[in-house]
C-alpha cells in the first residue's frame, strides 16, 4: 500500500477518479492529504466528500515560492506520502520540492507530450490542425513537461473541435491513464533508465490509428 499526496487547483475530476479507483479496490493506495493553492476549487470538495484531510498553501503567505515549497514538502513528509501526485496543480514546482521527492513526482498533462506543453493545449492543438492528441502521465524534473513519459492516451482531434469539445475527450482519457499509472508505480513496476520509463510485465500493443480513416487499403 503507497501512500499518495495529491495536489490540485481545479475541479478536482482526476483527484476523483482515483479516489474511484481506490475505494472500488482496483488501486492499492491511501490519500493521506489532498493540498490546494487556492481554497475554492471544487477538488477539495471532493476530498472532505471522502473524509480525505486537506490543507491549503498560500504562495502569498511565504517571503518566496521556494520557503512555500520547502513547508510543502514538510507537510507531505509528516503524511508519509511515498508518491506526490500533480492533478491539475497550476503552479510550477521549485527545484527543492523536486529534489524532496526524486522520481516521485507524476503529473498528468493533456497533449501528447512533448508536442505542446505548458498552457492552454487543448485551444493550441485544435489551432494547430493535428489529427490526434492525447494525453500524458509523466514524472515530474526541473523543466516544464519535460520529465521521463509513464504513459500516454491518444485521441483524434476532429475538424470540428473546439477547444472544449477536445479537452472532454482528452480528460475521459486521463481519468483512465492517472489511476494506471500510479498503480504501475504502486506495484514497483515502474524503472526510469534515463529518459525513458520501463514498466515490467505490460503487454506490448501493435497496430496504426489513422485520422481520418484510411479508406484504400482496407
Ligand atoms: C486536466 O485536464 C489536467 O490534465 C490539466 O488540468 C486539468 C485538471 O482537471 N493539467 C494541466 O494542464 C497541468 N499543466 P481536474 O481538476 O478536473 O483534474
Amino acid at each position: 500500500m503507497i501512500n499518495l499526496g495529491i495536489l490540485v487547483s481545479g475541479s478536482g475530476t482526476n483527484l476523483q477518479a482515483i479516489i474511484d479507483c481506490i475505494e472500488a479496490k482496483q488501486l492499492a493506495a491511501k490519500i493521506k492529504i489532498v493540498i490546494s493553492n487556492n481554497a475554492n476549487v471544487y477538488a477539495i470538495e471532493r476530498a472532505k466528500k471522502h473524509y480525505i484531510p486537506t490543507f491549503i498553501i498560500q504562495d502569498s503567505h511565504f517571503p518566496a515560492r521556494e520557503d512555500c515549497d520547502k513547508h510543502l514538502v514538510e507537510i507531505l513528509k509528516s503524511h508519509s506520502v511515498d508518491l506526490v501526485i500533480l492533478a491539475g496543480f497550476m503552479r510550477l514546482l521549485t527545484p527543492a520540492f523536486i529534489k524532496a521527492f526524486p522520481l516521485k513526482i507524476l503529473n498528468i498533462h493533456p497533449a501528447l507530450l512533448p508536442a505542446f506543453p505548458g498552457l492552454h493545449v487543448q485551444e493550441k492543438a485544435v489551432e494547430y490542425g493535428v489529427k490526434f492528441s492525447g494525453c500524458t502521465v509523466h514524472m515530474v524534473d526541473e523543466g516544464v513537461d519535460t520529465g521521463p513519459i509513464v504513459i500516454q492516451a491518444v485521441v483524434p482531434v476532429h475538424e470540428d473541435d473546439t477547444e472544449e469539445a477536445l479537452a472532454k475527450r482528452i480528460l475521459k482519457e486521463e481519468h483512465r491513464i492517472y489511476p494506471q499509472a500510479i498503480k504501475f508505480f504502486a506495484e514497483g513496476r515502474i524503472e526510469v533508465k534515463g529518459r525513458k520509463v520501463i514498466i515490467k510485465g505490460c503487454r506490448k500493443i501493435e497496430g496504426a490509428l489513422e485520422n481520418p480513416k484510411v479508406e484504400i487499403f482496407e
